[in-house]
This record gives C-alpha cells, sequence and structure tokens, in this order.
C-alpha cells in the first residue's frame, strides 16, 4: 500500500463515517467521507457523480436511514436509503471492480433465538428499518462479487444521537429514569467498528481480494448487556468525572411503547469475523469507558475528540 490508496465513505455526518475519517489516515488511507446533500440516496444520480470524481479503490457504505420508529411512517424512504442507494453503490463497485463493505443491523432478526446470532441464522426482521436494511445487504451481496456485509448493533460515540448520550442528557435533568431491561444486545463503540473496518480494508489492500472475503459477518462490541445494563454502566463511568448517577429503574418493554418492534434478544456472535480477519471487537464494557473519557476528556484523547 503506498498511502494514496482512496477509501469514498458515505454518511458523512454519521457516528460510524465520522470515526472511519478520524482514524483512517492511521491506517494509511486517503478518505473521503460524503454525506448529504453531496452524496443523498433521494437523488441516485449524486452516487454516480461522487463515485466517479472520487474514484476510490474501495468503498464503505455508512449511510443508511437509521430512525427505527421514523421508519415505521416512511417505508418508502427507508426502503431508498436502506436498499435501492446501496444497490446502486454495489453496481458501480462491481464495475469498477473494486470491494464494498456495506454496514447492516442485528434488527435482520426477530431476536427469539435465545443465543447468539450467527450469520447463516434465519433473518426475519421485526420492523420496517429491518426490513429495508435486510433489502439492503441482499442487493449488495447479488449486485457486487466483492461485498463485505458487516452486521454490527446498539450504535454509539461519544459525539452524535445514541443512547449513551442521551443517557447522560436526561441526567442532568433528572435523578430517576426507567430502562428497559428485558432487551439483551452487544453495544458497539463506532471507533471500534471504523478499526475493524479499516483493518479489512487494509488487508484487501495488502493482499488483495480474496473470494472467500465476500459474505456476511457480525461485528459488534464483545460480550452483551441490557439497555438498563448500559444506562447503569453509563453513569458509573461518567461517576469517574464527578456526574451525579440517577436512579435507574428497570422496566420490560411492554412498559416502554415504541412504534416499531425491537428484537428481545439481537446478540451477535462474530466468531466468523475472527475466523477470516482475526479481528474482534473489545469487550463492550471497555469501549464505554473510553468512549466517557472522550466526553468528559477529550484532551486526553485528541484524535477521537477532533471528530466533534
Ligand atoms: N446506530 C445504531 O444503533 C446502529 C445499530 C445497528 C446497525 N447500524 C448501522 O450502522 C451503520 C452506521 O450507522 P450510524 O450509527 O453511523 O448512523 P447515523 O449516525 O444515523 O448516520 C447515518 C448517516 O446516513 C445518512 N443518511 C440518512 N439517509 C440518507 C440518504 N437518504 N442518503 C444519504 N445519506 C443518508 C445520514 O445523513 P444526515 O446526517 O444528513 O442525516 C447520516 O449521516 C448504518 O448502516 C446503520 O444501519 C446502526
Amino acid at each position: 500500500m503506498d498511502g494514496t490508496e482512496r477509501i469514498l465513505v458515505t454518511g458523512g455526518s454519521g457516528q460510524l463515517a465520522r470515526a472511519l475519517d478520524v482514524a483512517a489516515p492511521s491506517h494509511g488511507f486517503a478518505v473521503r467521507c460524503v454525506g448529504r446533500p453531496i452524496l443523498d440516496f433521494e437523488r441516485p444520480a449524486s452516487i454516480d457523480t461522487v463515485f466517479a470524481e472520487t474514484a476510490p479503490a474501495l468503498v464503505v457504505n455508512a449511510a443508511a436511514y437509521t430512525a427505527v420508529d421514523m421508519a415505521e411512517d416512511e417505508p418508502e424512504a427507508a426502503m431508498r436509503a436502506n436498499r435501492d442507494g446501496p444497490a446502486r453503490l454495489a453496481q458501480l463497485c462491481a464495475a469498477a471492480g473494486i470491494p464494498l463493505i456495506h454496514v447492516s443491523t442485528d434488527y435482520v432478526f426477530d431476536g427469539r433465538k435465545d443465543a447468539p446470532y450467527v450469520e447463516t441464522d434465519a433473518t426475519a426482521p421485526q420492523g420496517v428499518y429491518g426490513v429495508t436494511k435486510l433489502a439492503g445487504e441482499r442487493a449488495v451481496l447479488e449486485l457486487c462479487p466483492r461485498s463485505i456485509v458487516l452486521r454490527t448493533s446498539w450504535v454509539y460515540s461519544p459525539i452524535g444521537r445514541n443512547f449513551v448520550r442521551t443517557m447522560l442528557a436526561i441526567a442532568q435533568r433528572s435523578d430517576r429514569l426507567r430502562v428497559v431491561a428485558d432487551q439483551r444486545g452487544c453495544p458497539t463503540q463506532s471507533a471500534d467498528l471504523a478499526e475493524v473496518i479499516l483493518a479489512i480494508a487494509g488487508r484487501i489492500m495488502r493482499d488483495g481480494w480474496q473470494d472467500r472475503y465476500a459474505g456476511i459477518y457480525h461485528a459488534a462490541g464483545s460480550e452483551w448487556t441490557t439497555w438498563h445494563g448500559l444506562a447503569v454502566a453509563t453513569f458509573a463511568e461518567a461517576a469517574r468525572y464527578g456526574a451525579q448517577a440517577p436512579t435507574v429503574e428497570p422496566i420490560a418493554t411492554a412498559d416502554w411503547p415504541t412504534k416499531a418492534v425491537r428484537p428481545p434478544d439481537s446478540r451477535l456472535d462474530c466468531s466468523k469475523l475472527q475466523a477470516v480477519f482475526e479481528l474482534r471487537l473489545p469487550v463492550w464494557r471497555t469501549s464505554l469507558a473510553r468512549a466517557i473519557d472522550d466526553i468528559f476528556a477529550p484532551a486526553a484523547q485528541p484524535m477521537l475528540h477532533s471528530a466533534g
């Protein structure tokens, strides 16, 4: 790799795209991170234009319609962003003979397996978001032979809109809150997923594409918790910086109705990622501590801070 390989990253202002933008230079990549309005899946021509301008060696699709509840009211828009846009990207990558790393979700599962999901498990999305993301996976895999689909889960970051930051914001105005304790999953810090993506990209650039790479991988933080567990851990970490920890009452999903149905247990088994690429994301609790450090003491981690 001569340091000039250019990666095109979509979803420019999103959590994952920003983490990729920050981490890419240390992997020797030049990244073009493009968001709306320049690259907008609502305007398919913008995809072609950005692709032609960039002439990438590899594409990472981090753009998605991620508003899980709102998707129930906007299924066509969610489909355009989560299936049609990625499909066009896949066609362009196939025509150029380059790899596409496409990011998907644990919400393709119904969450009733009662054990961590492997890549070959049957999918059964419970809401529009999951349906559209699954359609996107299938389109990408069908249209681009050099595609890698990474399913991740419960993504948070020191920046952007996410559960951890929402909890911290609520704690500033309330000393008591109720959080769902019967949904299980694997929290994933965007910086950890970005590292995995860049390591895969680096391997492909260095050693060349191998057909055995194509397909679906689960890529989420190691070990699991509940939303309640994640909230309690967030406040415990924030307490290191003197933040007041509120009381967190565990409640059932039925006590917190949402428009979209969530899988009750969407834990992901990530052993295929380790077997093929020798990559593993850190234990979620360790990553959470780092994210809290970055939120409360950003000077300690200047690179991540610069994304904020
Ligand atoms: N967040 C999670 O908890 C979670 C869980 C599992 C999987 N994932 C997957 O992980 C990936 C990265 O998610 P994230 O957390 O980084 O999401 P995010 O912070 O919500 O960012 C998504 C990005 O996609 C862009 N976008 C939305 N609609 C678009 C469209 N029609 N055309 C072009 N761009 C569009 C958004 O643009 P604007 O900034 O202009 O709105 C935003 O920059 C996605 O594939 C997502 O499905 C996320």
